[in-house]
């Protein structure tokens, strides 16, 4: 049976492509997925993509993928920066955990600088717009092989 890796999406990120595109481009989370998809078949994973705007919705697919998935690819978008609660349910898994961000956080607001997330990850990749999350999947196909 293939491994499957999660592609988890914090709050406003289902209007990518349409909000603030000077900043996170024009591409979708379909366009993500797919680009996703056509990576993790390179390496014989599958995955899944999901998106919410609520914190406790996220960590219960966290808490979902300790018995689903390999790996967790995750943008917990704003909540990067206020969740220990997402921190805490990603201790909590064991595979691998890649954070991305389609901006480079480090160069926007201070407040953007910090990750909960980041204490827990495996590897973060920010600032490649919506490439990133392809390239984790990359790095997920050689940490999962
Ligand atoms: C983001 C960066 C966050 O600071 C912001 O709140 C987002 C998106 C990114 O992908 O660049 O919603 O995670």
């Amino acid at each position: 049976m293939s491994k499957t890796v999660y592609i988890l999406n914090g709050p406003n990120l289902n209007l990518l492509g349409k909000r603030q595109p000077e900043i996170y481009g024009h591409d979708t989370l379909e366009d993500v997925e797919a680009n996703c998809r056509k990576v993790a078949g390179e390496f014989g994973l599958d995955c899944v993509l999901m998106q919410s705007n609520h914190e406790g919705q996220i960590i219960d697919w966290v808490h979902e993928a300790r018995e689903k998935a390999a790996g967790i690819i995750i943008n917990p978008a704003a909540f990067t920066h206020t969740s220990v609660a997402i921190l805490d349910a990603l201790n909590a898994f064991e595979g691998a955990v890649i954070e991305v961000h389609i901006s480079n956080v480090h160069k926007r607001e201070s407040f953007r600088h910090h990750s909960y997330v980041s204490l827990r990850a495996d590897g973060v990749i920010a600032g490649l717009g919506v490439e990133g999350y392809a390239l984790a999947m990359r790095r997920m196909g050689s940490l999962l092989a």
